[in-house]
């Protein structure tokens, strides 16, 4: 199953082995909210009420969620790009590649989250990067790679032989050109945490990225910075990648160099390009994982803690839209809710007074880690 040309592209990229497990997780469900403003209470134990699971391994009923991309045609009209199956995920229905690594330097142990662990990576009111530590993890953290051949085709030549976040192929905002291979979210979480805090009112303030200057040939996956004293504990790294096929809009791609693609909350820039995780494995099966599984690659198939499912068990798992609204499969004349076209690059404000069909809950409990009796 392994293409020996993948195994040499890896070989030179990787310069040496790392614990990590990749795998595809199918889309769920589509829709106009973020899961921890409508219905996502921190109390609930998604191990538990978790029917079924998208994703590869059966242990994982986490939440994965990010912001959406749109194609906005000559005369106005948005529709949804497509995401499709990431390279060596198996056929997957569109949704999410997500890799958990372990260790910098390699294999250095790392603390699985606790229950009720939840984060946010990103700012969807952020349209400028500029102003930032150009070299930081942070920066590079959530980016985009532009595929300027079919990566599932030919993942081993240039676009796609690259580490990701950061480098040539790479930018912070959504790429200027048409990228007729599609265009990848990079999108890494923060892996150093307080210790303390499962998820604070604003979801991020718990986690930070480590510290130091990224390399530009190793990219923030082998990144290899200190946590900060403050939030002293390495958590996996977790990485989403997202393949968007634009390439599927290549006949009505704008030939006068606009730039056509905007992000659901009315970002053309792509840099407030944003996720959240929930924590969701049963029992200590991460931390198994993290401790045992060591192929390179992070192959399923190597990860014998964990249980695989098929293909089609995970692309029957799906789930009803909570809002009733229509978000993709027509030509909509405005993105869905109250998201304006906002190009920056002072940072987005939010619609007054927006009647759109609710998005918000009332105060969300914060849970904190109970000590150990
Ligand atoms: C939830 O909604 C409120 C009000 O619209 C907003 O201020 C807040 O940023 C949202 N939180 C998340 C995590 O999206
Ligand atoms: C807008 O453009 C698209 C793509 O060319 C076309 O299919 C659609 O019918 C148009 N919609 C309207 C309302 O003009």
């Amino acid at each position: 199953m392994l293409h020996p040309r993948a195994l040499l592209v890896f070989a030179l990229a990787i310069s040496s082995a790392r614990a990590t497990i990749r795998f595809g997780c199918s889309q769920l469900v589509t829709e106009r909210f973020d899961p921890f403003n409508l219905t996502m209470r921190p109390t609930d134990d998604y191990s538990e009420l978790a029917t079924c699971t998208t994703c590869r391994f059966k242990e994982d009923t986490s939440n994965y969620w990010t912001a959406v991309l749109y194609f906005k045609h000559d005369n106005g009209t948005y529709s949804r790009v497509p995401q499709k199956a990431n390279h060596w995920v198996g056929e997957t229905n569109g949704g999410f590649t997500v890799y958990y690594i372990a260790g910098y330097p390699p294999f250095q142990p790392v603390t699985a989250f606790a229950k009720g662990f939840r984060m946010i990576t990103g700012d969807p009111m952020l349209r400028s990067k500029g102003d930032r530590d150009l070299t930081s993890a942070e920066t590079y953290a959530i980016t985009f790679r532009c595929w300027e051949t079919d990566q599932l085709e030919s993942p081993w030549v240039g676009s796609n032989q690259h580490a990701p976040g950061v480098g040539e192929y790479d930018t912070v905002g959504l790429p200027s050109k048409f990228c007729p291979g599609g265009i990848r979210s990079n999108i890494f979480f923060p892996t150093c945490w307080d210790g303390i805090n499962l998820d604070p009112p604003d979801h991020a303030s718990h986690v930070r990225y480590p510290t130091g200057p990224v390399d530009e040939r190793l990219g923030v996956i082998w990144h290899e910075g200190a946590c900060p004293a403050t939030h002293p504990v390495k958590l996996p790294t977790i990485l989403y990648e997202i393949a968007w096929d634009t390439g599927s809009f290549k006949d009505v791609w704008p030939t006068d160099g606009r730039q056509p693609l905007i992000m659901s909350m009315g970002d053309p820039t792509g840099v407030g390009q944003h996720a959240d995780y929930v924590f969701g494995w049963k029992g200590d099966s991460l931390q198994r994982a993290m401790d045992n599984c060591k192929d390179q690659f992070g192959y399923p198939e190597e990860c014998h803690e964990l249980t695989l499912q098929t293909d089609e068990e995970m692309n029957q798992c799906r789930k009803q839209a909570q809002v009733p609204e229509v978000v993709e499969g027509e030509y909509l004349s405005a993105l869905p809710g109250c998201n304006p076209e906002q190009y920056g690059p002072e940072p987005a404000t939010t619609v007054e007074g927006c009647s759109a069909v609710s998005t918000t809950v009332g105060s969300l409990v914060t849970p904190t880690l109970s000590p150990s009796p």
